[in-house]
Parts: C-alpha cells; sequence; structure tokens
C-alpha cells in the first residue's frame, strides 16, 4: 500500500508500536497506519523485533521517547501484566496487555496503562461480521487453547444459552467447562458435540493455518448442516476447508480477520481518544494480508 500519510514525518511526529518474537508478518502497521492518517493525526505505527528477555527495557524506551503507546503480540502479552504501571480492568479480567497507552499526570511523570482489547474484539466480530445475537445463543466452541479459553470466557459473559466444548485434549475442554461453571453459573456448558442444531461453531484451533491441516472437527460426529453460522479465527487463508464447507452447507461465514481489526480500532480509540476510522483500517488490512 502506498503511504497513507500526506505530510512527511517531523520533528513532532509521535510513535506507537508493536512488539512481537517473530513480528516481520504483522499487518498492524497497514491497519494503524491507514487509520492514523484518516484521523489527521501526525502519528506514525512501527513494528519491532523485540525478544522476551529485552520487553521491559523496549517498554521503558518507549515510554522514555515519548511513544503514544504500545501494542503487544505474541509471546508477550502475559508477561507485559507485570510490566506496566497501571492495569485497566480489561486487561486484569483477562490476565493479559495487548495495549499500553503512556500517560503524563501533572507533574510531567509518564505511566504505562495496560489495556487489553482482544476479547472484546471475538463478541464485536460476531456480532458484527456474522450478524449472530450471542445472548442465549447455543454454541459449539472447538479449541480450548489460549484463544479457546478467552472465547469460551467471553461467550459466557455475553450470556450465550449452551456452550459446547470440544478439544483434542479433552482434559484442557473440561478444566475450562469448570472454570465457566464457577464463573457464570447461568450458563450450560458441557464437554463434547452438541446432539442437536446450534447457532454458531467458531473455531479456535490452529486448524486450517496449514494446506495440509485436517478439520477442525469430527465430520462423523458433527454435520455443518446442524449449524447456522460459522466462525473461523484463522483468517489466513480467508477461506479455509472448514469455511468452504460451511459455505456448502448454507452457514454464514466469517473469518477471524474481524477480531485483528476490532482490537486494533480498539487500541487506536484508547490513544487518540477518538472513534476509529474502522472500514478505512479493514480496507487496508484486507490490502495487507489478501493484496485486494
Ligand atoms: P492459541 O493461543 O492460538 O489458542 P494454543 O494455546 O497452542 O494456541 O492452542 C491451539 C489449539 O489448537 C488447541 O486447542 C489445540 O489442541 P490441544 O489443546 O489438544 O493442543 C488445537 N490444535 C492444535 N493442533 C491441533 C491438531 N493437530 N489437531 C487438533 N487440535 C489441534
Amino acid at each position: 500500500m502506498s503511504d497513507p500519510f500526506r505530510q512527511p514525518i517531523d520533528a513532532s511526529t509521535r510513535y506507537c508500536a508493536v512488539f512481537g518474537h517473530p513480528i516481520k508478518h504483522s499487518a498492524s502497521p497497514a491497519m494503524q497506519n491507514a487509520g492514523m492518517a484518516a484521523l489527521g493525526l501526525n502519528w506514525r505505527y512501527l513494528a519491532c523485533e523485540v525478544a522476551p528477555d529485552n520487553l521491559r527495557q523496549a517498554i521503558d524506551g518507549a515510554k522514555r521517547m515519548g511513544f503514544v503507546g504500545l501494542n503487544l503480540t505474541v509471546p508477550h502479552k502475559l508477561l507485559a501484566v507485570e510490566m506496566v504501571d497501571a492495569l485497566d480492568d480489561s486487561a486484569k479480567t483477562w490476565g493479559a496487555v495487548n495495549t499500553i497507552r503512556f500517560e503524563p499526570d501533572r507533574d510531567g511523570v509518564v505511566r504505562s496503562h495496560g489495556f487489553n482489547t482482544d476479547a472484546e474484539a471475538i463478541t464485536r466480530s460476531l456480532n458484527d461480521d456474522l450478524g449472530v445475537e450471542l445472548r442465549g445463543a447455543n454454541v459449539l466452541l472447538l479449541g480450548a487453547g489460549g484463544a479457546g479459553r478467552v472465547a469460551a470466557l467471553k461467550l459466557a459473559d455475553a450470556a450465550v444459552g449452551e456452550l459446547h466444548l470440544v478439544n483434542r485434549t479433552e482434559a484442557k475442554a473440561a478444566a475450562l467447562a469448570e472454570e465457566i461453571r464457577t464463573r457464570r453459573p447461568g450458563v450450560q456448558v458441557s464437554v463434547g458435540y452438541p446432539r442437536t442444531a446450534v447457532d454458531l461453531v467458531l473455531n479456535a484451533t490452529s486448524l486450517g493455518l496449514r494446506v495440509e491441516d485436517a478439520l477442525p472437527f469430527a465430520a462423523e460426529k458433527f454435520f455443518l448442516r446442524q449449524t447456522r453460522a460459522a466462525y473461523d479465527m484463522v483468517y489466513r487463508p480467508a477461506e479455509t476447508p472448514f469455511l468452504q464447507a460451511a459455505s456448502a452447507a448454507g452457514c454464514r461465514t466469517a473469518n477471524g480477520l474481524g477480531m485483528l481489526l476490532y482490537q486494533g480500532a480498539k487500541a487506536l480509540e484508547i490513544w487518540s481518544g477518538q472513534p476509529a476510522p474502522v472500514e478505512i483500517m479493514r480496507r487496508a488490512l484486507m490490502e495487507n494480508v489478501y493484496g485486494h
């Protein structure tokens, strides 16, 4: 994509960055710079390769250099919880920080404030991109790893009616089910495939990232005709075999690009205090990820 900024970098330009390890394939610079340019900000968004051992110094360096804020991606989100001066409720709830805002106080002392915008992005994408009404919904969730756990807890917070959890390592699904029973007793949670129809199947496993991957569910235990909508957290490729099969079965489908978009849009709102230009950011993201 061409440079979205009309104004060149000058001595007043301020910076945000994403720190990750690895970081080379991050689509966040394209998305965030398009958003910052559209808001008319003299800001730029960088991507920096930061090893976990250097994270604390890198955050401190950005703070001392007057950065507006940071995003953190794999493997830094949990580590950063201990490295910021204050935690927003979102970061406390999820035990992970993906966004930092640097805030000068009245005496000019800068403090780092950690947020989590990932969890909210899951439900926003399911609502906005797939049109699923989560309250009372019957959901099959595939995967109980890091992403699956946050998705399950967030779905429970959104007051889904029934949650069916399936994971290759069943013990992890069982432990997650127990956590939800404690946290949200109103949600009916069970481990295993549903026998009846569901409103949504959500893939939170990593299956689909590679061409040789199997489908994320057991085709003899669950039929895609049992669901009205299918969501794949995988967004590269744009249409995984799971989403292709779901489309062929007549389901509405969406991929996880929306999650990336909404976590970024929320981060830009936290930094700028303005509504993010979501559609401009979506277009920049799609151009970066899919080339169109
Ligand atoms: P993430 O943070 O992306 O969720 P993760 O915590 O490593 O990464 O979780 C990966 C998820 O994909 C898990 O649900 C994992 O199942 P296990 O808990 O049994 O490991 C699932 N997964 C990965 N490879 C898989 C495979 N070949 N078959 C089935 N599930 C797989």
